[in-house]
């Protein structure tokens, strides 16, 4: 174990100077990274204990006449020491995200009673922590002062007074609410669901905790040593055994929770995705794609060159429009332009509701009777076109020219299906890395776009180089754009990492076309983790998800517009790695076939601090009987690797 006490006893001597300017602080500890904070609190350890012990040394033996100068001196020592405490907590937690844990983890756990125990013992220690900052006041009396430091410490029969676990485990007695501490540091799938909400991965949050736990224990520790110490200048027997003994308790534990801190984060998900809002938006938490696939009624008499009517609607696959048979219904509505596929019989007497022009769907919805029963395809609605009555006729005795519903494929200035295959890169010159994903459609084409900022040592970002690297103003005719069609409309869902995933970093991503679906290739960047420097010259390492022509295709036929879903908590990924889907029209049933789906998500994919990342994904979340969203995730940077390198 190199963390911890091994430098205090030997420079027990040096005179410790406190730095006082936050400034400097700040920076040193930006420098220490995300692992900082241990870093840190190790090095508070080492000037408390030095402390301790000069100041000890200082006192001398008891006598009554410098009694008073000499608590008052310690207590001013503890005054230094608290706003370093203060620093490190400001620099490393959130209050938000402490909110966060406490509301979205700690509610749902099931051990209520200790967690309320335990809280309440967080609270105390704080409290505490904040009165002996106020007891320093000149004009409180030595028994005051004194009074104050035994209640930390006093023990009655081995149990402590004031029983809170913090002090407890430290004195090394009996406690119970801390030990589902233990339990919680070992929780790695902490009601996972929730997880959507927080700004953080789960990893990242296992360490949130660590850090909100550790400072209080770190507090409890501190108040234990000056109080401890208090006593002894109030002239109490020689309590430096007793100090040893908090002192080497207080190492143990600290060595098992960084243990155990390795091990959760290490088995800790890194995935970052976002829940479904609490309400959808168009183009604010979603947007389509547009009549990829559309419904549309023809008759058979206008799907072959020859006007005839003696196959059945089911025999068009691919094919287009020929002509419009005696100005029937084909002249009161807009043309298919383009292929038409997929053709199947409905029924011989249709009324179908077109919509408004301005609307991106054909028809709101189409209506027919069936024993007497009516059927509707879509949403019924108030018709503010006026209906359509559509009737298939019969040509000679045996044949009928039917009315088809089929899927037509029209590009167009209503059709947008368009995706950018540019890469994008984060500065990798300025030693920026990608530190977010969004999708975004801009002039009707999608683009993944990244948000980058500077790396700095042991994993730290520069938060006020934080931004989203602009995209490209590309029109949908540009070479790099790729054009969905019934042929190409697939998206493989894969979650990119690097083989050498521990010493490298997302720095770009590109979309591609393979096997005639989009598929996320990413763009790696070897690291110096300690420097928090990028290898330049080493860059670009390109890395594809392994070929696999058995990949598995999800199942979207016939399914409902995603928006039309009752609010839900949350939904959680449906695919898996190595799996694809492709666009497809929503169901005949459910909604006359008009809607693309599935949507895609275009909330923002970041996390709070941001980190570097170690892959990025595309996945596709849903309900049953709902087309869902096709979204990105990220996934952090390990950092348990570095937990137990300290270079201090
Ligand atoms: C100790 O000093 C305090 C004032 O500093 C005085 O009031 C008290 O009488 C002294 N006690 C003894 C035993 O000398
Ligand atoms: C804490 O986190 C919240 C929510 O993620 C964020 O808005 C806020 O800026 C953070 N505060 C600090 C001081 O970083
Ligand atoms: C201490 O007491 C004196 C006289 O009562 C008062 O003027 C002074 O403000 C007090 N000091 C503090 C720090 O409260
Ligand atoms: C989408 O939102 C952006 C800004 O958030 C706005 O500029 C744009 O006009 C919106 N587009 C549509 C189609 O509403
Ligand atoms: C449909 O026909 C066109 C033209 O012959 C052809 O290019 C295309 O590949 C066909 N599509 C399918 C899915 O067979
Ligand atoms: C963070 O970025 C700001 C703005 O670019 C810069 O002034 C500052 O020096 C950077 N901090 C570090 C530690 O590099
Ligand atoms: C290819 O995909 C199949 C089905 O998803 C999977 O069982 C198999 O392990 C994959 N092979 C490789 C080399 O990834």
């Amino acid at each position: 174990m190199q963390i911890g006490f091994s430098l205090s006893l030997h420079f027990v001597q040096i005179l410790i100077i406190f730095s006082q300017t936050s400034q400097s602080k700040r920076i040193v500890a930006e420098v220490n990274g995300v692992l900082g904070y241990i870093h840190d609190v190790d090095e508070i350890i080492t000037k408390v204990q030095s402390d301790i012990d000069q100041l000890d040394k200082d006192s001398g033996e008891f006598d009554n006449a410098t009694m008073r100068e000499n608590l008052l001196k310690v207590l001013q020592h503890f005054k230094i020491i608290s706003i370093q405490v203060e620093q490190i907590e400001k620099q490393y937690t959130n209050i938000t995200i402490q909110q966060f844990l406490y509301t979205e983890i700690f509610d749902n756990y099931n051990d209520e009673e200790d967690l309320g125990n335990l809280r309440h013992e967080i609270n105390n220690i704080n409290d505490n922590f904040k009165e002996m900052l106020t007891i320093e006041n000149s004009n409180n009396s030595n028994t005051f002062i004194i009074s104050f430091a035994e209640l930390i410490d006093r023990r009655r029969n081995g149990k402590c007074i004031t029983p809170n676990d913090f002090y407890l485990e430290l004195f090394d007695l009996w406690f119970r609410s801390k030990k589902i501490l233990t339990k919680m540091r070992h929780e790695y799938q902490i009601h996972v669901y929730s997880f959507c909400y927080s700004p953080q991965s789960p990893q990242q949050i296992v360490f949130s905790i660590y850090k909100h736990i550790g400072l209080t224990e770190l507090k409890a520790y501190i108040l234990i040593e000056y109080s401890l110490l208090l006593r002894r200048i109030d002239g109490q027997r020689d309590l430096m055994e007793e100090t040893n003994k908090v002192r080497a308790k207080y190492k143990n534990m600290i060595e098992n929770s960084l243990n155990l801190l390795e091990e959760t984060m290490r088995k800790a998900d890194r995935d970052m995705w976002r829940c479904d809002p609490h309400e959808l938006h168009y183009n604010v938490t979603y947007d389509e794609m547009t009549r990829l696939l559309q419904g549309f009624i023809v008759n058979e008499v206008d799907l072959n060159s020859d006007g005839s009517c003696s196959e059945s609607c089911s025999d068009y696959q691919n094919t287009t429009t020929k002509g419009c048979f005696k100005q029937k219904f084909c002249s009161q509505q807009p043309k298919c332009e383009g292929r038409i596929h997929d053709c199947q019989l409905v029924d011989s007497y249709l009324s179908v509701c077109q919509s408004q022009e301005s609307s991106n769907r054909r028809y709101e919805y189409i209506e027919y009777e069936q024993d007497d029963e009516v059927f509707t395809l879509g949403e019924y609605e108030k018709c503010f076109r006026g209906v359509n009555n559509v009737a298939s006729w019969n040509r000679w005795i045996f044949t009928k020219c039917s009315y088809c519903i089929c899927l037509c494929d029209e590009p167009g200035p209503k059709s947008d299906r368009y995706f950018s295959l540019l890469y994008t890169l984060s500065d990798i010159k300025a030693n920026k890395v990608v530190t977010g994903v969004r999708f975004v459609k801009k002039n009707r084409i999608f683009h993944l776009q990244i948000q980058q900022g500077q790396l700095l040592p042991r994993g730290a970002i520069n938060e006020s180089t934080v931004e989203w690297v602009p995209i490209e103003d590309d029109e949908v005719t540009a070479a790099n754009v790729h054009t969905m069609s019934y042929q190409e409309r697939g998206i493989d869902l894969d979650d990119v990492l690097n083989k050498d995933e521990k010493t490298s970093v997302v720095t770009g991503l590109r979309i591609r076309v393979l096997n005639g679906r989009l598929n996320l290739a990413v763009l790696f960047s070897p690291l110096d983790f300690e420097r928090g420097k990028l290898f330049p010259h080493r860059s670009f390492r390109y890395y594809k998800p392994p070929h696999n022509e058995s990949r598995q295709k999800l199942n979207l036929d016939n399914l409902d517009v995603p928006t039309r879903l009752e609010y839900m908590d949350m939904i959680p990924p449906t695919s898996k790695n190595n799996q694809y889907l492709e666009f497809v029209n929503s169901g005949i049933e459910q909604d006359a076939a008009q809607t693309t789906i599935p949507f895609i998500d275009i909330q923002d994919v970041v996390s709070n601090p941001p980190v570097p990342l170690a892959g990025i994904g595309i996945y596709y979340r849903s309900l049953p009987g709902y087309g869902g969203f096709v979204a990105p995730k990220i996934i952090t940077y390990d950092i348990s690797q570095h937990v137990r390198m300290p270079t201090w």
